[in-house]
């Protein structure tokens, strides 16, 4: 019972010895509160004993009376005595005699007797003030009624909730309060019947508010059994009426509670598991193993799915790009789509095939793969027709852009962009994407893909929060690098006319776009993969699994927010979809991005995110197996059952086995050393 439950927090018992002197009488007791298992203070004067009173607030006081030449006990326990306030326990004078006898087990079985009579009632009245204190305080509107529904107690949220005051309803039979109409005609019954059982009811009640009101409530109602254990049903019965505001959790428990009631035993343990995990927060992030704890993942974990330790230090990380790249004028710049240089041309001619070559594009465009594969992708789309804009702003647009990224970068350069978007067009031609998506969805994923990493800083999030960097400030540690990069985008974009794609659109529409562009780019933040991920498995890939046809399920709203999302997750980290050439040599550059990350940490003196990329300890194969296990292989497992990719699960398999095979010759290194 909740009582004993408070009683048990006071225990042990601290006992108070006041002796004079030590004798066989006081070592008796000593002993028999070691054998109790109470805590014993001595104390030789009154004064030494009233100060150590007041430090612990022993619950039992043994005084020695029998030599009076010491000190007045008599005094020392009057209630009127000036430092009496610390005396609450002893009300006035002694509330028992021990005659002297030195045996322990005398000794013992005084205290047990005073534990168990006094103290303990003691102990109930304090928890008794404590419950009602917090009945009072309570934002829960509480009623209390005996067993023959006469209310005995309400609480003020009862009062203000429901607009009686106290004395109104005291006294009264539940029967004579009004009774919403609304409540089903049987609820009454059921809810009576399950408490004459001895069972707890919960559910949804319409109240009657004083003024007429009907008001919809979550209720709990408790039957009080039993005391101290005992079967002898109690004659009250406690009624919680919970929040009126109900969140779709809360409605999700009470279904559950309610299927409960007439389940089986066994289906109702289960259902008791589901509503544990339920009313945990954290649903969508996984309970990291504790054994075969595998430092990569942990490194991986720590490095991508957290904002650092929000430590902030005194050093400030500045991003290389504080004032927006504009036009790189010195570079020629296509026209148009028919200017493109024909080795450029040529170059892109394999675009539509998941296994085009996107650093033989950077390398002939002289690392301007975005802004031609850009021209070239969004021509396809008809992107320049939605938007009704001149190409021309296009291509300023993607040049803009492009020039954000930075060349500095080993992995989060313009390449790594125009590679996402590359797979953001690939996957948008599957024929179950184009079935849940319309035009504005496409051209939110392209424009999406295109910008999602702009001005990327070759730093993790967790860096920047760790280096008190001023982006981690404006975004309060929160999804910093993806808020930045959508919202630099949407700056670099309207801030000049030449380059606005979105200036020919109407208000509406440019509103809708802008709001997909941005849920995409911050779904792009790793903290909620898991997240993201299960939510497109709960609502789309069990669902399509379970029906034949799939016409709503795929065009919901907001299931098209979640198969946009899920899209440009999986082209963001594709890279270990990619025929063997092209895993490794993305394998490469993001592990040096890492690299030059710990180089800094260590310069500096920041704490170091991810250990394992250390540059000369880290095995990249093993990161790549971790990678794989733990992000990709679900990810792409729930995409490939929705948009049906064996290409790029054959691509996975072969590049796993590709890791695993150097990681089983203990090789650290991109690809084995010559033979
Ligand atoms: C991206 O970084 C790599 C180095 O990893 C570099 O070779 C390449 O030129 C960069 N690309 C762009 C577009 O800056
Ligand atoms: C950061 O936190 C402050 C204080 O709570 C708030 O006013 C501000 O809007 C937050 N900024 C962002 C970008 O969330
Ligand atoms: C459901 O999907 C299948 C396969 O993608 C397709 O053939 C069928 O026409 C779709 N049905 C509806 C109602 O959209």
């Amino acid at each position: 019972s909740p009582l004993t439950q408070l009683i048990s927090i006071f225990s042990p018992l601290q006992v108070l010895l006041v002796f004079a002197k030590e004798d066989s009488q006081s070592n008796g007791f000593c002993w028999a509160c070691e054998k109790a298992n109470y805590r014993c203070s001595l104390a030789h004067t009154p004064e030494s004993a009233l100060e150590c009173f007041s430090e612990k607030h022993h619950d039992l006081v043994i005084v020695d009376h029998r030599h009076s030449r010491h000190f007045d006990a008599e005094a020392l326990c009057r209630p009127d005595r000036e430092e009496a306030s610390v005396m609450p326990l002893i009300n006035a004078g002694f509330n028992r005699r021990y005659v002297e006898n030195a045996n322990m087990m005398a000794c013992y079985n005084e205290l047990l007797q005073l534990e168990h009579g006094e103290v303990r009632a003691q102990f109930k009245l304090r928890a008794c003030n404590a419950i009602f204190t917090a009945l009072e305080q309570s934002q829960d509107a509480i009623e209390i009624t005996s067993e023959d529904q006469v209310i005995q107690y309400v609480n003020p949220a009862y009062e203000a909730i429901m607009g009686y005051q106290q004395g109104e309803l005291l006294g009264k039979e539940i029967i004579e309060v009004p009774k919403s109409e609304k409540n089903k005609p049987d609820l009454l019954e059921t809810i009576n019947t399950c408490i004459r059982k001895g069972k707890e009811w919960q559910g949804i009640y319409y109240a009657k508010k004083k003024n007429g009101d009907n008001i919809q409530q979550n209720v709990k109602i408790t039957p009080v059994i039993g005391q101290g254990g005992s079967q002898r049903r109690h004659s009250s019965m406690a009624r919680i009426h919970s929040m009126t505001i109900e969140a779709p959790i809360t409605k999700v428990i009470n279904i559950i509670n309610a299927a409960q009631e007439s389940s089986p035993m066994p289906v109702a343990e289960a259902l008791d598991r589901v509503l544990e995990i339920l009313r945990t927060t954290e649903l969508y992030s996984p309970q990291l193993g504790t054994k075969d704890e595998d430092p990569h993942t942990n490194d991986l974990v720590g490095g991508l799915m957290t904002d650092g330790l929000r430590r902030l230090s005194g050093n400030e990380y500045i991003l290389s790009t504080k004032q927006p790249h504009h036009l790189p004028s010195h570079l020629a710049t296509p026209l148009s789509l028919n200017d493109i240089p024909p080795r450029i041309a040529q170059t892109m001619e394999t675009e539509g095939s998941w296994d085009f070559d996107i650093f033989n594009l950077e390398a002939a465009t002289m690392k301007r793969p975005l802004t031609y594969l850009g021209l070239k992708i969004f021509s396809k789309f008809g992107v320049c027709e939605f938007l009704n804009c001149p190409e021309a702003t296009l291509r300023s647009w993607l040049q803009v852009i492009e020039a954000n990224y930075h060349s500095s970068n080993s992995y989060h350069n313009s390449t790594h962009a125009a590679d996402v978007l590359h797979a953001t067009a690939y996957f948008l031609c599957k024929e179950r994407v184009k079935q849940s998506l319309d035009p504005i969805d496409e051209v939110a994923a392209l424009i999406a893909a295109t910008v999602h990493d702009v001005d990327h800083p070759g730093r993790t999030n967790s860096f920047l929060c760790n280096a008190g960097s001023e982006l981690a400030i404006l975004y309060n540690d929160t999804a910093v690098l993806e808020s930045h990069h959508a919202a630099l985008a949407f700056q670099l974009t309207t801030r000049d006319d030449k380059c606005n794609i979105f200036k020919y659109i109407e208000r509406n529409e440019y509103r809708t776009l802008r709001q997909a562009v941005i849920d995409m780019v911050l779904a792009t933040e790793m903290t909620k993969h898991f997240e993201h991920v299960n939510k497109f498995v709960n609502s789309i890939n069990k669902p399509l699994a379970a029906l034949e046809e799939n016409g709503s399920i795929l065009t919901s709203p907001e299931n098209r927010i979640l198969v946009k999302r899920m899209l440009i997750k999986c082209a963001d980290i594709s890279n270990p979809c990619r025929p063997l050439e092209l895993c490794i040599e993305w394998a490469g550059r993001i592990s040096e991005e890492y690299f030059a990350q710990t180089d800094e940490e260590k310069r500096q003196g920041l704490p170091v995110v991810m250990p394992v990329f250390d540059r000369h300890t880290c095995s990249i194969p093993k990161s790549q197996i971790s990678f794989i296990d733990y992000f990709i292989t679900d990810m792409f497992d729930a995409w490939d059952a929705f948009a049906d990719l064996p290409n790029l699960m054959q691509h996975l398999d072969n590049n796993f086995k590709y890791w695993k095979g150097l990681d089983e010759r203990k090789l650290h290194s991109l690809r084995p050393p010559p033979e």
